[in-house]
């Protein structure tokens, strides 16, 4: 069977991680999340001071940054920052709360751009994130787009949080998603927005099992249709 590059773009905590990261373990395919890479950018930056506003400071920084995902012994994807596993940082809400500004960052976007097409040079490949069908890959074979109701994305987001020891107000959280959807929308570079030809999949109602079904569905009828 042949096998095909799947763009997951949509809002965040809408569930395109998770259903991308299920979905391509039960297809044999790799597994790319784009998001994970801006977090790391971005928490390198704050733990070295770089200045957002000097460029020439963000040039610097981007050359000393490599990125890198391993699988741990639990199977899982772990993001790597200079040799660093970071995780379960890059998911904090104070790295959360800069990421927007950083991704907004022309410089940021071209070195993720060109690291994520140089990892995209095998087939067999799911990667989500915002711009992944309209800039990354706009030649994908299957774009999808997600997206969900605020509210039960910021309960997601909560629910995934506690687990992970951090224990904040839904408001905060709500606050944080609606605030990254004007940024994430209205940025000047590659802004998120929905591929002419992306499938809308709204999760606001689904399970996670339904979402990975739906996905693998969509991408059985691409590859019988070829
Ligand atoms: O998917 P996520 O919430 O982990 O993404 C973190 C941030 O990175 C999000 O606010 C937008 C940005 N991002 C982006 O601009 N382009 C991508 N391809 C992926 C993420």
């Amino acid at each position: 069977m042949s096998k095909i590059i799947i763009a997951i773009d949509g809002h965040s905590s809408c569930g395109k991680s998770s259903t991308a990261k299920k979905a391509a373990a039960n297809m044999a395919y790799s597994y790319i999340d784009t998001g994970a890479m801006y977090r790391a950018v971005t928490l390198y930056f704050l733990q070295n001071h770089v200045s957002l506003s000097n460029p020439k400071e963000v040039e610097k920084a981007l050359e000393n940054i490599s990125i890198e995902f391993r699988i741990n012994s639990a199977g899982q994807n772990q993001t790597y920052l200079n040799g660093l596993n970071v995780e379960d940082e890059i998911r904090k809400l104070y790295v959360a709360n800069k990421v927007s500004e950083v991704s907004a960052i022309a410089a940021v976007r071209h070195a993720m751009v060109d690291q994520q097409r140089k990892m995209g040079k095998k087939k067999g490949l799911v990667m989500d994130g915002r711009d992944i069908g309209t800039v990354v890959f706009p030649e994908a074979e299957l774009k999808i787009f997600m997206t969900a109701d605020p509210l039960v994305r910021a309960q997601r987001r909560q629910i995934e949080l506690m687990e992970k020891g951090e224990v904040l107000d839904i408001e905060e959280i709500l606050e944080n998603i609606k605030g990254r959807d004007v940024i994430d929308s209205t940025r000047a570079e590659s802004p998120l927005k929905q591929a002419d030809d992306a499938v809308v999949i709204d999760t606001t109602y689904m399970t996670l099992d339904e979402q990975v079904d739906q996905v693998i569905l969509l991408a059985d009828m691409v590859v019988l249709k070829k």
